[in-house]
This record gives structure tokens, C-alpha cells and sequence, in this order.
């Protein structure tokens, strides 16, 4: 298998080639960290939608959904702290003339020494061998520690200049870690200026600052201020979630990474409200009962990881982020956030209405804590889509891609081929698919060699395809093959259905 940076660019072509995902304006040479779904890729993602709806949602009683609008009173974005605090630091190189984000140069930085910690743990493991104590390693080892004292003294002093906003000190830390641009290998850095993420536009015909509002750079707001319209109308007792599926838009200053980092996104967030005092306990809950989710998507426990926050944002008392191990190494896939009362309280106080909760076992009124799962729905296809993509090598010596997607998420579940287009295969191949395509997103193809439209269901993930040929008409059998194994097998039409229903079932 290539590299992580060729397989990366493979997925990416892939996911082009067939239908999943399209560089948004494309004949106008694409917009920059904008894309667009296919003809397969919406499918796969309405089927990821479904799945989270259908854990949050139909699954826990007290979780209700909600889909409020993306435009917003510009005033919510100045009581969420968006406004003011919404930006990343920019640094920029004057030789490369590329910008970067002057935090994540710091982070990449430390995360070398780690990567240099685990080659040492690494390299002794395999020295000792089974005696190894790796805990006591981690803990004694001189050069672990002067590793991990440099690390740490790095990090405490990116997170204070941060907390500080102290721009300055960034770039002087910069320059003292001699960081150089990956492009241009020079040191010669910009100041660090601070970016808004927030995109504007004026709402109405007159064009002044009194109309300027944003597209929303988190769903989340919409929850926040519907909280009473849902609790009272839904007569929910706390504890109860709230859970929306809908875009997010925000200016990413560097914007790669194909669905990783986007401007324009899809994010599927639920706020779980709870009493003061008690968020710990639900932090801990959902942190846990969100990992479930991914690994019951069958993706290994070992392409996933916790990283629990060292700086917090405005708003939190608690973070951890779910890490996935994307082709471009372990990345943010999901956040937990406990929120505390931050933004109902803030909302209480720039709005002027109340935000109280009345608990009538406690018989006390409060505004209530929040814990709030976060999940990008474009990197959750993005992982999806990096584990499943397969190149295998087969026994005749031929080659196929094979998208190894989950039966339940797959766009198509199962493909219709009529081994030949005459002698009334079509026509019975037909009236097949429509027994079945009410039930399942079915695909009909008659042209091609049977091999050839075998390799296209293969790429797009289709876990069966059917082949009707003339012993079908006879005795009203089909062949089914599965995808990864491409066994077939000899079964009666009328059992397709329930071979399929049950695959589905799986993970
Ligand atoms: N309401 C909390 C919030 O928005 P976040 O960590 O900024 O938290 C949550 O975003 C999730 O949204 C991330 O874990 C990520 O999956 C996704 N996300 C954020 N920015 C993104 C971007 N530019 N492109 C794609 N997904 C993004």
C-alpha cells in the first residue's frame, strides 16, 4: 500500500472518480475549501446522518432533535463570545509568502518531541522485550523526562501567551523554537495577527454595519436559544438533549486537507442539560457513549484515541476530543465539551429574558450546565471513506479498489445485472429491482462485461450484486456476490431480500 501521503491523494482521486466528492464550482477551477457531494456521497453521508440521528435521537428518550436556521440575531454571536474571541493566530512567511496558523506551528513542534518519546519507548521495548515496564520507563528514563520537561515548558508557555493574547510572545517563541516554513525552510516570520473564522453578510437592502450578520460558525447557538421553546413545548424534565444536524461556515485561514478542513461544513451537535454539580458525571458518560457510536460504525478501537484538553476555551470547565487516525495522522474528529452555564447564562444576560430551568423535585430554579457533544459529519465520511478504501491484489494477478464500507452505510446496498441485455434477462432483472427497491437503494446495469460492473460496485462499497442470467428464468434463482470475499453463491430470488436485511444489520 503507498504511503499516507499517497494514499491520501488516492482517496481524495477516488472519491472524485467515483461520485462521492466534487470540487465545489469546478470548471471555475474549484473554491478553495469547498466541495461538493456527488451522486454517491450523498447517500453515504445521509446514511451517517441517520446513524447519529438515530443513536441521539430515537434511541434516548430524553433527546429531542431541533433544526433552526443558519442566520441568527447578530447579537447571539456578541453574547456566545464569537465576536471578540472566535479567531486563530496568524503568522505569515515572507519568503513562501504562506500563512499558517502560528499556534498549530508551535503544536506540530511538540508533537515531534512526542513522536521522539514513543521512538525511545519504542526502541527499548524491543530490547527488553517482555520484561518491559513500559509505565516505569515513561517515568525514569532520563531522556524521557528532559524530553517531556522541554515539551511540557513549551506548552505552558503557547497556552499562557494564548490566554493572554499575548501575540508577541508567540512569535518570540516561534523564533526561539527556530521553527522554520515547511515550504520555504526560511525563519523569516510576520508578526501574529488575529483572524475572526466568522463570515459576514448584510441581511435586508440597506448596506451599513447596523444590518451585518454571520453565517453560523457552530450549530450550537440555535440550540442554545430555543432551549425553552423546546423545554417548555416538550415538557422535558432535566436531564434532556437537544440534537441538529446543519451547516457551519468559518473563514479557516488555511484551509487543506480536502474534508478535514473546510469553510463551509456540516456538524451534527447535541446539548445535553443537566444540573449544576452533575456535568462532571455526564462529561465522563458522553465521552464514553460517543466512542461507542464510532466503533459501532466496526472501524478498530485502535483508530481512535481521546486527547483531552490542556487549554480550554471561553466557554468550558472540561474538553476531550476524539481523535481518528486520518491518513494525515491522528486528527480531531469529534469534541466534548462540558460548557458549564456559560452561553444560556450569557444569552440571559444580553437578551434580558430569563433562562432559569425550574427543577420541581429540587423545587429550585437554576440555568441549567451543558455537556455538548460536537461531530463533523464531512471528517466522519472522510474517515469512513480512508478506512474502507482498499487495493487489493487478486489471485489471477489483476488488480481492484474496493471501497470495504460498512452494509449499513454503503450508498448502494445492492446492484441488478442481467448477465447479457437479450433473451428476456432484462426484463426479469427488472422486475427484480422493483421488488427490492422500495426497501433498498438498488443500482440497475446492463452494459459492460459482468467482471467490469463487478469493479465499479466494488469501488463505490455496494456490499451485493445479483446476476440474472438464463437459469433464472427457469428455475427463479439468482447468484449473489458479496463484495469483499467475492464468494457467490446460488439462492432463490425470494431469498434476496432477507440475506440482505440481515447483512444490514451487522456492523
Ligand atoms: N460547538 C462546538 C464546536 O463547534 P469545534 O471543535 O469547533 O466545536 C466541532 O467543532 C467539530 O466540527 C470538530 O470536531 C470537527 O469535526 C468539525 N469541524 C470544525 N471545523 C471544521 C472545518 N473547518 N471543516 C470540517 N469540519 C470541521
Amino acid at each position: 500500500m503507498a504511503n499516507n501521503e499517497e494514499l491520501f491523494k488516492k482517496i481524495i482521486a477516488h472519491a472524485k472518480e467515483y461520485g462521492f466528492v466534487f470540487p465545489s464550482s469546478e470548471i471555475y477551477d474549484g473554491l478553495g475549501a469547498v466541495y461538493d457531494y456527488g451522486q454517491y456521497g450523498v447517500e453515504l453521508k445521509n446514511n451517517i446522518k441517520n446513524y447519529w440521528w438515530k443513536a441521539m435521537v430515537q434511541y434516548h428518550e430524553n433527546i429531542v432533535g431541533l433544526d433552526a436556521a443558519i442566520f441568527m440575531h447578530p447579537t447571539v454571536w456578541k453574547a456566545s463570545g464569537h465576536v471578540d474571541a472566535f479567531s486563530d493566530p496568524m503568522i505569515d512567511n515572507k519568503d513562501s509568502k504562506k500563512r499558517y496558523r502560528a499556534d498549530v506551528l508551535v503544536e506540530e513542534y511538540m508533537s515531534k518531541i512526542e513522536q521522539k518519546i514513543e521512538k525511545e519507548a519504542e526502541k527499548a521495548a524491543a530490547r527488553f522485550g517482555e520484561s518491559f515496564d513500559r509505565e516505569k520507563f515513561m517515568t525514569t528514563h532520563p531522556r524521557v523526562l528532559e524530553y517531556r520537561e522541554k515539551r511540557d515548558a513549551i506548552a505552558k508557555r503557547l497556552y499562557s501567551a494564548m490566554d493572554r493574547n499575548d501575540l508577541a510572545d508567540m512569535k518570540k517563541l516561534i523564533e526561539d523554537l527556530e521553527i522554520a516554513c515547511p515550504v520555504s525552510g526560511s525563519k523569516n516570520w510576520t508578526e501574529v495577527r488575529q483572524f475572526n473564522l466568522m463570515f459576514s453578510t448584510r441581511l435586508g437592502s440597506v448596506s451599513d454595519e447596523t444590518n451585518e450578520i454571520y453565517l453560523r460558525p457552530e450549530t450550537a447557538q440555535g440550540i442554545f436559544v430555543n432551549f425553552l421553546n423546546v423545554q417548555k413545548t416538550g415538557r422535558m424534565k432535566i436531564p434532556f438533549g437537544i440534537a441538529q444536524i446543519g451547516k457551519a461556515f468559518r473563514n479557516e485561514i488555511v484551509a487543506r486537507q480536502f474534508l478535514f478542513r473546510m469553510r463551509e461544513f456540516e456538524q451534527m451537535e447535541m446539548q445535553f442539560f443537566v444540573r449544576p454539580g452533575e456535568e462532571m458525571q455526564w462529561y465522563e458518560y458522553w465521552k464514553q457513549e460517543r466512542m461507542k457510536w464510532h466503533l459501532g460504525m466496526g472501524i478498530p478501537a485502535s483508530k481512535y484515541r481521546f486527547h483531552n484538553h490542556e487549554k480550554l476555551a471561553h466557554y468550558a470547565n472540561a474538553a476531550a476530543d476524539i481523535e481518528f487516525d486520518f491518513p494525515i495522522g491522528f486528527k480531531e474528529i469529534e469534541g466534548i465539551h462540558s460548557r458549564t452555564d456559560f452561553d444560556l447564562a450569557s444569552h440571559e444576560k444580553y437578551s434580558g429574558k430569563k433562562m432559569q430551568y425550574f427543577d420541581t423535585e429540587r423545587n429550585e430554579g437554576y440555568v441549567p450546565y451543558v455537556i455538548e457533544t460536537s461531530i463533523g459529519l464531512d471528517r466522519t465520511f472522510l474517515a469512513v471513506l480512508s478506512q474502507a478504501y482498499k487495493e487489493e491484489v487478486l489471485e489471477d494477478g489483476s488488480e481492484r479498489a474496493v471501497l470495504a464500507l460498512p452494509p449499513f452505510l454503503a450508498p448502494i446496498k445492492v446492484a441488478v445485472l442481467p448477465l447479457i441485455k437479450k433473451d428476456g434477462l432484462p426484463e426479469k432483472a427488472r422486475e427484480i429491482m422493483d421488488g427490492l427497491k422500495e426497501e433498498f437503494m438498488c443500482f440497475y446495469e446492463e452494459k459492460d462485461t459482468i467482471g467490469r460492473r463487478y469493479r465499479r460496485q466494488d469501488a463505490i462499497g455496494t456490499p451485493y450484486c445479483i446476476t440474472i442470467d438464463h437459469q433464472t428464468l427457469q428455475d427463479d434463482t439468482v447468484t449473489i456476490r458479496e463484495r469483499d470475499t467475492m464468494h457467490q453463491d446460488r439462492i432463490p430470488v425470494e431469498k434476496v431480500d432477507e440475506i440482505i436485511r440481515k447483512r444490514l444489520l451487522l456492523k
